[in-house]
Protein backbone atom coordinates (compact mmCIF):
# COMPACT_ATOMS: atom_id res chain seq x y z
CA UNK A 1 0.00 0.00 0.00
CA UNK A 2 2.73 2.07 1.25
CA UNK A 3 4.49 1.96 -2.58
CA UNK A 4 0.87 2.64 -4.03
CA UNK A 5 0.03 5.66 -2.26
CA UNK A 6 3.27 7.30 -3.30
CA UNK A 7 2.93 6.63 -6.71
CA UNK A 8 -0.64 8.18 -6.41
CA UNK A 9 0.84 11.38 -4.89
CA UNK A 10 3.40 11.62 -8.02
CA UNK A 11 0.52 10.65 -10.33
CA UNK A 12 -2.09 12.52 -9.09
CA UNK A 13 -1.24 15.65 -7.18
CA UNK A 14 -0.38 18.82 -8.62
CA UNK A 15 3.06 19.81 -7.52
CA UNK A 16 2.67 23.23 -6.02
CA UNK A 17 6.72 23.58 -4.73
CA UNK A 18 6.40 20.98 -2.10
CA UNK A 19 9.19 18.92 -3.20
CA UNK A 20 9.62 15.37 -2.55
CA UNK A 21 7.23 12.09 -2.47
CA UNK A 22 9.28 9.45 -1.69
CA UNK A 23 7.81 9.03 1.63
CA UNK A 24 4.19 10.31 2.94
CA UNK A 25 2.88 11.33 6.51
CA UNK A 26 0.52 9.47 8.57
CA UNK A 27 0.57 11.19 11.64
CA UNK A 28 1.85 14.12 13.97
CA UNK A 29 1.73 14.58 17.67
CA UNK A 30 3.96 16.83 20.02
CA UNK A 31 6.98 17.95 18.35
CA UNK A 32 6.93 14.60 16.00
CA UNK A 33 5.50 13.71 12.74
CA UNK A 34 5.68 9.78 11.53
CA UNK A 35 5.98 9.02 8.32
CA UNK A 36 4.62 6.11 6.16
CA UNK A 37 7.55 3.39 7.10
CA UNK A 38 6.96 4.16 10.51
CA UNK A 39 9.81 6.72 11.47
CA UNK A 40 9.33 9.20 13.74
CA UNK A 41 10.55 12.83 12.56
CA UNK A 42 11.03 15.60 14.95
CA UNK A 43 9.56 18.56 13.70
CA UNK A 44 11.23 21.86 14.00
CA UNK A 45 9.07 23.51 11.28
CA UNK A 46 5.46 23.50 13.87
CA UNK A 47 4.37 21.99 10.20
CA UNK A 48 4.03 24.98 8.62
CA UNK A 49 4.79 27.45 11.67
CA UNK A 50 1.43 26.76 13.12
CA UNK A 51 1.42 24.37 15.33
CA UNK A 52 2.59 26.18 18.34
CA UNK A 53 1.18 24.05 21.07
CA UNK A 54 2.73 20.96 19.10
CA UNK A 55 0.82 18.42 17.03
CA UNK A 56 -3.26 17.14 17.89
CA UNK A 57 -2.52 19.08 21.78
CA UNK A 58 -6.05 17.61 23.63
CA UNK A 59 -6.89 21.01 23.47
CA UNK A 60 -7.55 21.33 19.77
CA UNK A 61 -8.79 17.68 20.09
CA UNK A 62 -10.94 18.19 22.72
CA UNK A 63 -12.42 21.81 20.67
CA UNK A 64 -12.65 20.03 17.24
CA UNK A 65 -14.37 17.09 18.80
CA UNK A 66 -17.10 19.76 20.90
CA UNK A 67 -17.17 21.83 17.72
CA UNK A 68 -17.55 19.17 15.60
CA UNK A 69 -20.89 17.88 18.06
CA UNK A 70 -22.32 21.42 17.59
CA UNK A 71 -21.70 23.37 14.59
CA UNK A 72 -19.11 23.06 12.23
CA UNK A 73 -20.94 25.64 9.63
CA UNK A 74 -22.93 28.21 9.64
CA UNK A 75 -24.26 30.85 7.24
CA UNK A 76 -21.94 33.60 7.27
CA UNK A 77 -23.91 36.21 8.34
CA UNK A 78 -24.84 34.43 11.67
CA UNK A 79 -22.53 35.15 14.62
CA UNK A 80 -21.93 31.75 16.51
CA UNK A 81 -21.86 31.78 20.30
CA UNK A 82 -17.92 30.49 19.95
CA UNK A 83 -16.80 33.43 17.46
CA UNK A 84 -18.53 36.16 19.83
CA UNK A 85 -16.50 34.56 22.58
CA UNK A 86 -13.12 34.47 20.87
CA UNK A 87 -13.80 37.88 20.08
CA UNK A 88 -13.67 38.94 23.43
CA UNK A 89 -10.73 36.78 24.44
CA UNK A 90 -8.74 38.10 21.66
CA UNK A 91 -9.56 41.88 22.78
CA UNK A 92 -8.45 41.11 26.41
CA UNK A 93 -4.71 39.75 25.46
CA UNK A 94 -4.66 42.82 22.91
CA UNK A 95 -3.05 46.23 22.90
CA UNK A 96 -5.06 49.07 23.09
CA UNK A 97 -6.88 50.17 21.13
CA UNK A 98 -6.88 47.29 19.12
CA UNK A 99 -10.55 45.66 20.20
CA UNK A 100 -12.09 44.47 17.15
CA UNK A 101 -11.28 41.09 15.15
CA UNK A 102 -12.89 39.41 12.27
CA UNK A 103 -12.13 35.55 11.73
CA UNK A 104 -11.28 34.40 8.24
CA UNK A 105 -9.17 31.51 7.31
CA UNK A 106 -5.52 31.64 6.45
CA UNK A 107 -2.62 34.53 6.65
CA UNK A 108 -3.21 35.74 2.62
CA UNK A 109 -6.73 36.38 3.31
CA UNK A 110 -5.83 38.44 5.94
CA UNK A 111 -3.94 40.52 4.31
CA UNK A 112 -6.49 40.51 1.82
CA UNK A 113 -8.97 41.94 4.34
CA UNK A 114 -6.60 44.38 6.02
CA UNK A 115 -5.05 45.70 2.68
CA UNK A 116 -9.01 46.07 1.71
CA UNK A 117 -9.91 47.48 4.82
CA UNK A 118 -7.20 50.19 4.67
CA UNK A 119 -7.81 51.35 1.05
CA UNK A 120 -11.44 51.84 1.83
CA UNK A 121 -11.08 53.73 5.19
CA UNK A 122 -8.14 56.07 3.44
CA UNK A 123 -9.79 56.30 0.18
CA UNK A 124 -6.09 55.33 -1.31
CA UNK A 125 -4.13 52.67 -3.16
CA UNK A 126 -0.81 53.10 -1.97
CA UNK A 127 0.93 50.51 -0.30
CA UNK A 128 4.64 49.98 0.92
CA UNK A 129 6.00 46.98 1.61
CA UNK A 130 9.64 45.57 2.60
CA UNK A 131 11.82 43.63 0.47
CA UNK A 132 11.74 40.25 1.35
CA UNK A 133 8.38 40.11 2.63
CA UNK A 134 5.99 37.20 2.24
CA UNK A 135 2.47 38.04 2.91
CA UNK A 136 0.55 35.08 0.84
CA UNK A 137 0.25 34.12 -2.50
CA UNK A 138 -3.39 36.09 -3.01
CA UNK A 139 -4.22 38.99 -5.34
CA UNK A 140 -3.14 41.74 -3.06
CA UNK A 141 -0.74 39.95 -0.70
CA UNK A 142 1.16 38.19 -3.28
CA UNK A 143 1.36 42.15 -4.87
CA UNK A 144 2.82 43.18 -1.26
CA UNK A 145 5.04 39.60 -1.18
CA UNK A 146 9.17 40.17 -2.18
CA UNK A 147 10.12 37.04 -0.88
CA UNK A 148 8.21 34.98 -3.14
CA UNK A 149 8.20 34.21 -7.24
CA UNK A 150 6.78 36.96 -8.70
CA UNK A 151 7.22 35.82 -12.11
CA UNK A 152 4.72 34.11 -14.56
CA UNK A 153 1.58 35.15 -12.68
CA UNK A 154 0.85 38.42 -15.08
CA UNK A 155 0.34 41.53 -13.40
CA UNK A 156 -0.13 42.59 -9.84
CA UNK A 157 -2.23 44.78 -7.93
CA UNK A 158 -0.97 48.19 -8.56
CA UNK A 159 0.12 50.96 -6.10
CA UNK A 160 2.48 48.85 -4.23
CA UNK A 161 6.58 50.24 -3.48
CA UNK A 162 8.95 47.85 -2.22
CA UNK A 163 11.32 49.03 0.37
CA UNK A 164 14.90 47.81 1.30
CA UNK A 165 14.56 45.67 4.03
CA UNK A 166 16.13 46.44 7.30
CA UNK A 167 19.09 43.46 6.92
CA UNK A 168 22.23 44.18 8.74
CA UNK A 169 23.78 40.74 7.95
CA UNK A 170 23.59 41.39 4.08
CA UNK A 171 22.73 45.13 3.99
CA UNK A 172 20.08 45.69 0.80
CA UNK A 173 21.68 49.24 0.14
CA UNK A 174 25.29 47.92 0.75
CA UNK A 175 25.17 50.66 3.82
CA UNK A 176 25.48 49.12 7.00
CA UNK A 177 27.52 45.99 8.05
CA UNK A 178 26.17 44.47 10.83
CA UNK A 179 24.13 47.26 12.30
CA UNK A 180 21.11 49.03 10.73
CA UNK A 181 20.97 52.61 11.13
CA UNK A 182 17.72 53.13 9.53
CA UNK A 183 19.47 54.44 5.81
CA UNK A 184 17.37 51.83 4.22
CA UNK A 185 14.22 52.91 5.83
CA UNK A 186 15.16 57.03 5.09
CA UNK A 187 16.06 55.88 1.62
CA UNK A 188 12.87 53.73 0.79
CA UNK A 189 11.15 56.13 1.77
CA UNK A 190 12.48 59.40 -0.14
CA UNK A 191 12.27 56.58 -2.96
CA UNK A 192 8.43 56.18 -2.42
CA UNK A 193 7.86 59.85 -1.68
CA UNK A 194 9.10 60.59 -5.37
CA UNK A 195 6.88 58.61 -7.30
CA UNK A 196 4.02 58.77 -5.22
CA UNK A 197 0.41 59.43 -6.32
CA UNK A 198 -1.07 60.92 -3.92
CA UNK A 199 -2.97 57.84 -3.11
CA UNK A 200 -1.60 56.77 0.33
CA UNK A 201 -3.52 53.43 1.76
CA UNK A 202 -0.88 51.57 3.90
CA UNK A 203 2.22 50.11 4.97
CA UNK A 204 2.54 46.94 5.58
CA UNK A 205 5.12 44.53 7.43
CA UNK A 206 6.42 41.42 9.37
CA UNK A 207 7.57 42.17 12.62
CA UNK A 208 10.22 40.17 12.00
CA UNK A 209 10.54 38.82 8.11
CA UNK A 210 10.45 35.21 8.68
CA UNK A 211 10.90 34.08 4.92
CA UNK A 212 12.79 36.43 4.40
CA UNK A 213 15.88 34.60 5.87
CA UNK A 214 14.45 35.32 9.56
CA UNK A 215 15.49 39.26 9.93
CA UNK A 216 14.59 40.99 12.88
CA UNK A 217 15.00 44.95 12.24
CA UNK A 218 16.36 47.13 14.89
CA UNK A 219 15.45 48.91 17.77
CA UNK A 220 13.50 51.58 16.32
CA UNK A 221 12.51 50.40 12.91
CA UNK A 222 8.98 50.05 13.93
CA UNK A 223 8.27 53.08 15.92
CA UNK A 224 9.71 55.00 12.68
CA UNK A 225 7.44 53.28 10.56
CA UNK A 226 4.60 54.10 12.49
CA UNK A 227 5.38 57.69 12.47
CA UNK A 228 6.14 57.98 8.78
CA UNK A 229 3.12 55.86 8.23
CA UNK A 230 1.06 58.54 10.03
CA UNK A 231 2.07 61.47 8.67
CA UNK A 232 1.99 60.64 4.96
CA UNK A 233 -1.69 59.39 5.96
CA UNK A 234 -1.43 55.42 5.40
CA UNK A 235 -2.33 53.17 8.01
CA UNK A 236 0.17 50.81 9.69
CA UNK A 237 -0.13 46.98 9.15
CA UNK A 238 1.46 44.18 10.86
CA UNK A 239 1.13 40.57 9.77
CA UNK A 240 1.38 38.84 12.89
CA UNK A 241 1.35 35.44 11.06
CA UNK A 242 4.17 34.14 12.74
CA UNK A 243 5.09 36.28 15.59
CA UNK A 244 1.74 36.40 17.36
CA UNK A 245 0.76 33.78 20.78
CA UNK A 246 3.96 33.74 22.08
CA UNK A 247 6.55 32.42 19.17
CA UNK A 248 8.95 34.61 19.99
CA UNK A 249 8.35 35.31 24.02
CA UNK A 250 5.36 37.85 23.82
CA UNK A 251 1.65 37.88 23.35
CA UNK A 252 2.15 39.83 19.98
CA UNK A 253 5.52 41.43 18.44
CA UNK A 254 3.38 44.97 18.22
CA UNK A 255 3.44 44.35 22.92
CA UNK A 256 6.88 43.43 22.69
CA UNK A 257 7.90 46.01 20.62
CA UNK A 258 6.14 49.07 22.37
CA UNK A 259 4.54 49.95 18.72
CA UNK A 260 0.71 49.30 18.18
CA UNK A 261 -0.16 48.81 14.37
CA UNK A 262 -3.53 50.38 13.39
CA UNK A 263 -4.48 47.22 11.90
CA UNK A 264 -3.23 43.83 12.69
CA UNK A 265 -3.11 40.41 11.17
CA UNK A 266 -2.70 36.90 13.12
CA UNK A 267 -2.81 33.67 11.45
CA UNK A 268 -1.00 30.50 11.82
CA UNK A 269 -0.51 30.12 15.13
CA UNK A 270 -4.23 31.62 15.88
CA UNK A 271 -6.14 27.84 14.91
CA UNK A 272 -3.04 25.26 16.52
CA UNK A 273 -2.98 23.73 13.41
CA UNK A 274 -6.61 24.47 11.81
CA UNK A 275 -6.70 27.46 9.49
CA UNK A 276 -8.00 30.37 10.89
CA UNK A 277 -6.67 34.07 10.84
CA UNK A 278 -7.79 37.53 11.75
CA UNK A 279 -7.99 41.27 11.13
CA UNK A 280 -7.90 43.47 13.73
CA UNK A 281 -8.80 46.88 14.65
CA UNK A 282 -9.29 49.56 16.82
CA UNK A 283 -13.30 51.03 17.37
CA UNK A 284 -12.19 54.30 15.45
CA UNK A 285 -10.98 52.55 12.21
CA UNK A 286 -13.51 49.55 12.34
CA UNK A 287 -16.33 52.34 12.48
CA UNK A 288 -14.64 54.08 9.39
CA UNK A 289 -14.66 51.26 7.76
CA UNK A 290 -17.90 50.13 8.17
CA UNK A 291 -19.35 54.28 7.75
CA UNK A 292 -18.24 53.44 4.12
CA UNK A 293 -20.08 50.30 3.32
CA UNK A 294 -16.69 47.99 4.22
CA UNK A 295 -17.76 44.42 3.18
CA UNK A 296 -15.76 41.22 3.28
CA UNK A 297 -17.65 37.88 2.91
CA UNK A 298 -16.64 34.75 2.29
CA UNK A 299 -17.98 31.30 2.83
CA UNK A 300 -15.87 30.20 5.91
CA UNK A 301 -15.98 34.09 7.25
CA UNK A 302 -16.74 33.85 11.49
CA UNK A 303 -16.96 29.79 11.21
CA UNK A 304 -17.86 28.06 14.34
CA UNK A 305 -15.36 25.38 14.77
CA UNK A 306 -12.03 26.68 14.19
CA UNK A 307 -13.44 29.78 16.57
CA UNK A 308 -12.86 26.83 19.30
CA UNK A 309 -9.55 26.42 17.96
CA UNK A 310 -8.35 29.71 18.44
CA UNK A 311 -10.10 29.69 21.99
CA UNK A 312 -7.90 26.76 23.07
CA UNK A 313 -5.06 27.99 21.45
CA UNK A 314 -5.07 31.26 23.63
CA UNK A 315 -6.38 29.52 26.33
CA UNK A 316 -3.49 26.74 26.25
CA UNK A 317 -0.51 29.57 25.96
CA UNK A 318 -2.09 30.72 28.62
CA UNK A 319 -2.34 27.75 31.34
CA UNK A 320 1.05 26.18 30.13
CA UNK A 321 2.81 29.43 30.35
CA UNK A 322 4.40 29.00 26.93
CA UNK A 323 5.14 32.35 26.36
CA UNK A 324 7.73 32.48 29.12
CA UNK A 325 8.40 29.01 27.84
CA UNK A 326 9.07 30.27 23.99
CA UNK A 327 11.79 32.83 25.91
CA UNK A 328 13.28 29.78 28.04
CA UNK A 329 13.32 27.40 25.07
CA UNK A 330 14.51 29.83 22.95
CA UNK A 331 17.29 30.78 25.23
CA UNK A 332 18.41 26.74 25.68
CA UNK A 333 18.30 26.25 21.97
CA UNK A 334 20.31 29.47 21.36
CA UNK A 335 23.16 28.16 23.53
CA UNK A 336 23.73 25.22 21.58
CA UNK A 337 23.34 27.20 18.50
CA UNK A 338 25.63 29.32 19.73
CA UNK A 339 28.48 26.46 20.31
CA UNK A 340 27.58 25.49 17.01
CA UNK A 341 28.63 28.39 15.45
CA UNK A 342 31.97 28.58 17.29
CA UNK A 343 32.62 25.06 15.46
CA UNK A 344 31.33 25.91 12.08
CA UNK A 345 32.71 28.87 10.37
CA UNK A 346 29.93 28.04 7.54
CA UNK A 347 27.38 29.30 10.51
CA UNK A 348 27.82 33.08 9.94
CA UNK A 349 25.10 34.41 11.73
CA UNK A 350 22.28 33.68 14.02
CA UNK A 351 18.81 35.74 14.03
CA UNK A 352 15.91 35.43 16.02
CA UNK A 353 13.70 35.86 19.38
CA UNK A 354 11.89 33.36 21.36
CA UNK A 355 11.47 30.11 19.57
CA UNK A 356 12.42 31.61 15.88
CA UNK A 357 15.65 31.60 14.51
CA UNK A 358 17.58 31.94 11.20
CA UNK A 359 21.08 30.08 10.62
CA UNK A 360 22.59 31.78 8.22
CA UNK A 361 24.75 29.42 6.28
CA UNK A 362 27.86 31.20 4.30
CA UNK A 363 30.84 30.04 2.51
CA UNK A 364 33.50 32.15 4.57
CA UNK A 365 32.38 34.75 7.00
CA UNK A 366 34.16 37.70 5.84
CA UNK A 367 31.88 37.63 2.26
CA UNK A 368 29.02 36.18 3.91
CA UNK A 369 28.43 34.46 0.65
CA UNK A 370 25.30 32.66 1.25
CA UNK A 371 26.12 28.34 1.10
CA UNK A 372 23.19 27.33 -0.98
CA UNK A 373 24.50 24.43 -1.92
CA UNK A 374 25.17 23.44 1.68
CA UNK A 375 22.16 24.73 3.04
CA UNK A 376 20.19 22.45 0.58
CA UNK A 377 22.37 19.27 1.16
CA UNK A 378 22.42 19.39 5.29
CA UNK A 379 18.47 20.08 5.44
CA UNK A 380 18.33 17.36 2.79
CA UNK A 381 20.52 14.96 5.31
CA UNK A 382 18.45 16.45 8.42
CA UNK A 383 15.11 14.65 7.36
CA UNK A 384 17.14 11.32 6.46
CA UNK A 385 18.63 11.55 10.14
CA UNK A 386 15.12 12.46 11.42
CA UNK A 387 14.57 16.08 11.44
CA UNK A 388 12.59 18.12 9.27
CA UNK A 389 14.21 21.41 9.55
CA UNK A 390 12.90 24.79 6.72
CA UNK A 391 15.24 26.36 4.04
CA UNK A 392 15.45 29.63 2.99
CA UNK A 393 17.44 29.86 0.42
CA UNK A 394 18.07 32.79 -1.60
CA UNK A 395 20.99 34.21 -3.28
CA UNK A 396 20.45 37.59 -2.29
CA UNK A 397 19.19 36.99 1.26
CA UNK A 398 20.81 34.03 2.01
CA UNK A 399 21.44 30.37 2.76
CA UNK A 400 19.13 29.96 5.48
CA UNK A 401 18.10 26.96 8.33
CA UNK A 402 14.54 28.30 9.89
CA UNK A 403 14.13 26.64 13.22
CA UNK A 404 10.77 27.01 14.93
CA UNK A 405 9.58 23.80 17.01
CA UNK A 406 6.76 24.07 19.02
CA UNK A 407 6.84 25.80 22.24
CA UNK A 408 6.04 22.14 23.87
CA UNK A 409 8.68 20.57 22.30
CA UNK A 410 10.88 19.38 25.48
CA UNK A 411 15.00 19.83 25.90
CA UNK A 412 16.02 16.55 25.10
CA UNK A 413 14.06 16.78 22.09
CA UNK A 414 15.73 20.35 21.38
CA UNK A 415 19.02 18.58 22.49
CA UNK A 416 18.38 15.38 19.57
CA UNK A 417 17.69 18.38 17.08
CA UNK A 418 21.20 20.02 17.59
CA UNK A 419 22.87 16.86 17.87
CA UNK A 420 21.35 16.00 14.02
CA UNK A 421 22.42 19.76 12.79
CA UNK A 422 25.73 18.98 14.16
CA UNK A 423 26.14 15.67 12.08
CA UNK A 424 24.79 17.08 9.18
CA UNK A 425 26.86 20.23 8.78
CA UNK A 426 30.02 17.83 9.50
CA UNK A 427 29.24 15.52 7.27
CA UNK A 428 28.18 17.63 4.84
CA UNK A 429 31.49 19.90 4.92
CA UNK A 430 33.64 16.29 5.21
CA UNK A 431 32.11 15.31 2.17
CA UNK A 432 32.87 19.02 0.25
CA UNK A 433 36.79 18.93 1.63
CA UNK A 434 37.28 15.40 0.21
CA UNK A 435 35.81 16.29 -3.25
CA UNK A 436 38.23 19.73 -2.87
CA UNK A 437 40.85 17.02 -2.42
CA UNK A 438 40.32 14.71 -5.08
CA UNK A 439 40.41 17.75 -7.23
CA UNK A 440 36.69 17.61 -8.47
C1 LIG B 1 4.18 36.50 7.60
C2 LIG B 1 3.24 35.71 6.75
N1 LIG B 1 2.12 36.28 6.31
C3 LIG B 1 1.23 35.62 5.56
C4 LIG B 1 1.47 34.33 5.19
C5 LIG B 1 0.47 33.62 4.33
O1 LIG B 1 -0.29 32.82 5.12
P1 LIG B 1 -1.12 31.61 4.48
O2 LIG B 1 -0.12 30.68 3.90
O3 LIG B 1 -1.85 31.04 5.67
O4 LIG B 1 -2.03 32.19 3.48
C6 LIG B 1 2.61 33.68 5.61
C7 LIG B 1 2.85 32.29 5.23
O5 LIG B 1 3.92 31.76 5.31
C8 LIG B 1 3.53 34.39 6.42
O6 LIG B 1 4.66 33.83 6.86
Amino acid sequence: MTDELRQAARDHLIRYGQGETDRLYVSAMGAMVRDDEGRDILDFTSGQMCATLGHSHPAIVEAIRSGAENAIHLFSGMIPEPVARLAKKLAEWLPEPLSRSMFVNTGSESNEAALRMAKMVTGGYEVIALGGSWHGVTGQAAAASFASERRGYGPKVPGVSVIPEPFAYRCPIGHCRDQCDLSCLKVGLKMFDMGAEGAPAAIIAEPILSAGGVIVPPEGYFNMLKEEASKRGMLLIFDEAQTAFGRIGHKFAATGLGVTPHIMNVSKTLGGGLPLAATITSDAIEEEAHRRGYSYYTSHISDPLPALAGLAVLETVEKENLIERATQMGGYLRRQLDALQQKYEAIGDIRGQGLLFGIDLVKDRESRDPDLELAANTTRRCLELGLSMNIKNRPERGAVWRIAPPLTITEDELDRGVEILDKALREGLDARAKMKRAGA
